[in-house]
């Protein structure tokens, strides 16, 4: 058991993407704004050295405009490298060395599923677990045997409250808003079901692909890159029971109990696309199947939501870059002025990036003699981007020992025994055009729903 403070940090994957987009910028807010010291020492099979690895931490801080020479003046010394097999003995004597003192590492394997299993194993073999902290990225397992397998392998040399199960989605600021926004205002909860609410969508276009990520894409594909956690997380969030109690985990359980509520998904709902261009990238099949693209529809199995269709869209190379969160109300009973009423005209619009938002759609009456309406969205929020990135506080939470913005293995069983009938290549894979809106055949999965309600631009304002 790890009641301790974390007194280090080891990153496996070192000089992969995940680590450059994300870990670096979280890295240089703990240290800067957090205070915190200790070293952080990166795991790799590139035979890199500790200057190469400072060189790639600025090049990310850079990239991502968050380089402040004086918190990269804190951060560097800290960081460390080792280069070394993740199966080979040799890396963690390397790795213990390297941790002088320190006796509570967290180890962050920010490696593909596959490698997840290879690491636990070595560690344990060289007694690098105990007192130690894992967080684990996802996606966990490739589908719901392997998920328990590996959760197994975890429980062998870890109990359970030190085990980390991150999904970056969790520590975002609009993520956690849904939930505010939801249990904050009294007279949402009553409106929130099936008697008022027609259906919710949930969208996350991208508009660039998979860079030099091909050879994990393959493994992973949409659906279980972002659908199987981001966005079930996100569809738990809006779709959950008011938790009930204080306890920390109050708002986990309504979420698994959510999860398991959902109906596993059928080959008829679901639309598989890839963008022309992606068998070409780094590391990818010149044949490959693997979808960039995917849409969905999915019924939740309960009082509340019987009937409502719950729609998702993730792809990458679409026409914009926008998530969000769109809960279309139902329609009067009676159309009492005889106006033709776009779909989605009533709803809630939460935006969870790049920009963040949160937007009532209403009719309102054109000014005049005629009873004719238009639609407006009132802005309730909104601010250019998340000044606090996911990471930052996740990581944090982990090494204080803090579970409640980490994924649960009942949830994540869950979401795999959703995805798992229509994971592979279960279904037809549909090119489509880079900046498009993905492959049309997704158009007909909608039927008499409406139409897909596609997500508003960001708009580039101050935070209000
Ligand atoms: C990651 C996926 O988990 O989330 C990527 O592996 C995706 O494919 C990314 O691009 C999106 O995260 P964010 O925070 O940039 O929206």
């Amino acid at each position: 058991m790890t009641a301790a403070r974390t007194d280090a940090l080891v990153f496996f994957g070192a000089t992969g993407d995940l680590v450059h987009k994300e870990l670096f910028p979280a890295l240089q807010g703990l240290v800067h704004d957090g205070g915190v010291r200790m070293p952080f020492i990166g795991v790799a099979r590139s035979p890199w050295t500790t200057e190469q690895l400072r060189a790639r931490a600025k090049d990310s801080l850079e990239q991502s405009g968050r380089f402040d020479p004086q918190a990269f003046e804190e951060l560097a010394p800290l960081l460390h490298y080792i280069s070394g097999d993740y199966g080979a003995p040799e890396t963690y004597v390397a790795m213990r060395r390297a941790l002088g003192g320190a006796r509570h590492p967290l180890l962050y394997m920010a490696v593909p599923p596959s490698v997840f299993p290879v690491v636990t194993d070595a560690l344990a073999g060289a007694g690098s677990t105990e007192g130690a902290r894992v967080m684990i990225e996802k996606p966990f397992g490739r589908d719901l045997a392997s998920a328990k397998e590996l959760n197994r392998t975890l429980r062998r040399h870890f109990p359970e409250e030190d085990i980390f199960r991150i999904d970056h989605f969790l520590g975002k600021e609009p993520v956690q808003n849904i939930t505010y926004t939801r249990f904050a205002n009294p007279w949402l909860e009553p409106v929130w079901n099936r008697s008022h609410i027609h259906r919710v969508q949930i969208t996350m276009a991208e508009d660039f692909g998979v860079k030099n990520r091909g050879r994990f894409y393959e493994e992973a594909g949409a659906i279980r890159d972002v659908v199987q956690n981001h966005l079930l997380q996100l569809l738990a969030i809006a779709a959950m029971d008011p938790p009930g109690g204080a306890g920390p985990d109050a708002i986990g359980d309504e979420k698994v109990r959510l999860l398991e509520h959902v109906q596993p998904l059928e080959a008829r709902n679901v639309v598989r696309g890839q963008y022309r261009g992606y068998r070409s990238a780094d590391g990818v099949a010149p044949d490959s199947t693997v979808e960039t693209y995917v849409a969905l529809k999915l019924f939740i199995d309960n009082w509340r939501w019987s009937g409502v269709p719950f729609y998702i869209r993730a792809g990458k190379e679409l026409a914009m870059r926008s998530t969000e969160l769109f809960v279309e109300f139902k329609r009067p009973p009676r159309d009492l002025f005889g106006e033709t009423v776009p779909p989605g005209s009533s709803h809630l619009r939460m935006r969870i990036g790049p920009d963040i938002a949160v937007g009532f759609g209403m009719r309102v009456k054109v000014h005049g003699e005629q009873m004719v309406g238009r639609d407006v969205e009132l802005a309730l929020t909104s601010c250019p981007g998340d000044a606090h990135p996911p990471y930052q506080r996740l990581l944090s939470d982990a090494m204080a020992g803090n579970k409640e913005l980490f994924a649960r293995q009942e949830g994540i069983e869950a979401s795999w025994r959703i995805v798992e009938p229509v994971l592979g290549d279960a279904t037809p894979v549909f090119s489509y055009e880079p900046g498009s809106r993905g492959p049309v055949q997704a158009d007909g999965l909608t039927g008499t729903d409406g139409p897909w309600i596609d997500p508003a631009p960001p708009e580039p304002t101050e935070c209000r």
